[in-house]
């Protein structure tokens, strides 16, 4: 799908949730990424976590990374969260930054990633989906999902390039997710959003 000349590309940021040392979340979301960039129809931008010191406990401190990580979510018109599942949630450090931003979520879409070892990260996509209720977003009923200890896992964090059978998911998901970024980013443009 090609952007009509006088449509701006929607602003898609990309999160890796994970910060772990040794994490594949960087290569599940560097492998999502360029997917969602060869279709040319996105502006898409990488956020990874680990290149923010946010602080524990807010209302706090306006230091420049929490600034700077609120500045990306408002600049975005829709997200990709990369998650994975640790005991059956997402990440502290997900729901750190998370956290750090509020009305910059508001009328947003937001997709999910998600992965884990013998499950494909729902649990976690559960209880985001309800943390961004709170926040105001519209989160994509549709998600891309792989269970690491699979060979379609295993290929994403080893070799993305071959990680072919997931396709059709990824497509499904940024589909859907242009759909309501261009809706609600109009709909913005149309009139403030409710506070
Ligand atoms: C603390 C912790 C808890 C985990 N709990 C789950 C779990 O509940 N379900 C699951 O499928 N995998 C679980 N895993 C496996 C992770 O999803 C897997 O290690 C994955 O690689 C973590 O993502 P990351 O490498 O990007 O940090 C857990 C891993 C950790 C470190």
């Amino acid at each position: 799908m090609t952007p009509t000349a006088d449509e701006a590309p929607l602003q898609v940021a990309v999160i890796i949730g994970s910060t772990r040392e040794g994490r594949v979340g960087d290569r599940v979301g560097r492998w999502f990424a360029t997917r969602a960039a060869q279709r040319g129809d996105l502006a898409v931008t990488v956020l990874d976590l680990a290149d923010f010191d946010l602080p524990a406990g807010y209302p706090g401190a306006r230091t420049p990374h929490v600034e700077r990580f609120a500045a990306e979510i408002g600049r975005a018109d829709a997200f990709v969260l990369v998650t994975p599942e640790y005991n059956h949630s997402f990440p502290a450090s997900l729901k750190l930054a998370i956290d750090h931003a509020y009305d910059e979520w508001h009328a947003k879409p937001v997709g999910f990633v998600s992965y884990g070892c013998r499950s494909e990260g729902t649990h976690a996509v559960d209880q985001l989906r309800t943390v961004f209720t709170a926040l105001h977003a519209v989160t994509m009923r549709d998600g891309v999902g792989f269970d690491l200890l699979t060979g379609t896992g295993q290929l994403v964090a080893t070799d993305p390039s071959a990680a072919d059978g997931l396709g059709p998911a990824v497509a499904t998901l940024l589909d859907q997710l242009r759909w309501w970024g261009l809706a609600l980013r109009d709909a913005r443009a149309a009139r403030p959003y409710i506070r």
